[in-house]
């Protein structure tokens, strides 16, 4: 798989592979862009594919500095600065978590860019009391013991129980890539997710088809509030992994594969 390298001018990089229709695709906290890989070298086949790693990661350790505005609005566009830059008209946003929320931003304001969009793990609720409370404890623990102590905390709850005990090496893998995050990117990130909003309208209002993919252990994006969410959109397209957590990239790559091949060849048909 050719892959190119691009960069806007504050140094956030993106990679690019493929031909076809374009597809953005939004990692989420604590990842970079090669979260997707193996959906990449699939999918790259039928699409272009581009890849950011959003600010203060993988490739863009270096636009962490530059980024004044430190929320998720802020970030959709950095999504609209790429799209520009690669002159994109019209493209499918596909962002895991982290990046749904973002993609969700993207789609408030730039509704007329895309032709779909896919919340991959991720949900359109803000912040719940609960949520907000355990990410302030985690603030101030990174504060205390650093990033790389929360991060082997944190990265094993991201995956179903069973796929840890037999994939041990798989999120050794991911612990060692997120090893280099600075706790104050890690923090800034927790801090713009206290603060977005509720986002229930953007689907419900939707006019153009959305992806959901769930997993039946995340603990990170309970099963419950995607079902609740998935009938919001006039279509939804829906795939739900058994016995995945949070990471069905990783956990169930073929099935997660092959939902969003589907779904974006369904919106190449139409
Ligand atoms: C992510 O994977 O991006 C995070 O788990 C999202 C979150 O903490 O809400």
């Amino acid at each position: 798989m050719e892959q190119t390298v691009s960069n806007l001018p504050d140094g956030t990089a993106y990679r690019i592979s493929g031909n076809g229709k374009p597809v953005i695709f939004l990692h989420g906290f604590g990842e970079s862009g090669e979260v997707w890989d193996l959906q990449i070298k699939e999918l790259s086949k039928d699409f272009r594919c581009i890849v950011p790693d959003l600010p203060g990661t993988g490739l863009s350790t270096g636009a962490f500095a530059a980024l004044t505005e430190k929320s998720l609005e802020a970030l959709a566009f950095k999504v609209k600065a790429i799209a520009d830059q690669e002159g994109l008209n019209k493209f499918t946003l596909l962002g895991h978590s982290m990046g749904g929320y973002i993609a969700l931003a993207f789609a408030a304001t730039f509704p007329h860019m895309l032709n779909g969009f896919g919340l991959i793990h991720s949900s359109a609720y803000a912040d719940s009391e609960d949520k907000i409370a355990n990410r302030k404890k985690s603030i101030k623990f990174i504060r205390e013991q650093g990033a790389p102590k929360f991060l082997e905390q944190m990265i094993p709850t991201l995956y179903g129980e069973k796929f840890k005990a037999e994939h041990q090496d798989i999120i050794d893998a991911h612990l060692a890539s997120a090893l280099s995050f600075d706790a104050e990117v890690l923090i800034a990130y927790y801090e713009m997710m206290i603060s977005r909003p509720h986002r229930t309208g953007i689907l419900s209002g939707a006019q153009i088809p959305v992806l959901f993919i769930m997993g039946t252990e995340d603990k990170a994006v309970n099963l419950s509030d995607s079902l609740a969410q998935c009938y919001l959109p006039a279509e939804s397209h829906i795939e739900i992994l058994d016995a995945s957590g949070h990471m069905g990239m990783k956990e169930d790559p073929e099935r997660t594969t092959i939902a969003m091949k589907q779904f974006l060849m369904h919106l190449n048909e139409n």
